[in-house]
């Protein structure tokens, strides 16, 4: 095989990797929306603590409560929901993502 093609070829495979997103929701990406977008009022995680607003309730308490769903979660980010949100529109994807990570936080039942 002479340079030529090799070059083309590893271009192909870049473009391909790129072309491949996912479409199904990603938690892992919830997560680091969670934190930039939501941290600074509620406690998004069991493993984060701190400044967050006495009246959000934590990721945790969410996943927990007894009625939550993925689908409960997105229905109810298509709205922001507080004055200091107005600003942030989340993409359809975005609201997946994070309803996915909230979701995931549910522990088992004890
Ligand atoms: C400005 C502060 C603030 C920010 C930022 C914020 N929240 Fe909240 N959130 C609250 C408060 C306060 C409540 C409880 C009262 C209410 O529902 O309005 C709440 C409630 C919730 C609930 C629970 C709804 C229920 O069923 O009780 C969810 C889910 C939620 N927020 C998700 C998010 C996500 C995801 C983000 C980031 C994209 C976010 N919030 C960002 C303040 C905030």
């Amino acid at each position: 095989m002479n340079r030529r093609s090799l070059v083309a070829l590893s271009v192909a495979a870049a473009i391909g990797a790129a072309a491949t997103p996912s479409f199904a929701a990603d938690a892992k990406a919830g997560r680091a929306l969670a934190e930039k977008w939501c941290a600074s009022c509620h406690v998004i995680g069991p493993d984060s603590q701190g400044a967050a607003a006495d009246s959000a309730p934590t990721f945790v308490s969410i996943a927990n409560r007894q009625g939550t769903t993925e689908a409960g979660v997105q229905t109810f980010l298509a709205d922001p929901h507080k004055e200091a949100m107005k600003g942030i529109v989340l993409p359809r994807l975005e609201v997946a993502d994070l309803a996915a990570y909230i979701v995931s936080l549910k522990e088992p039942e004890k």
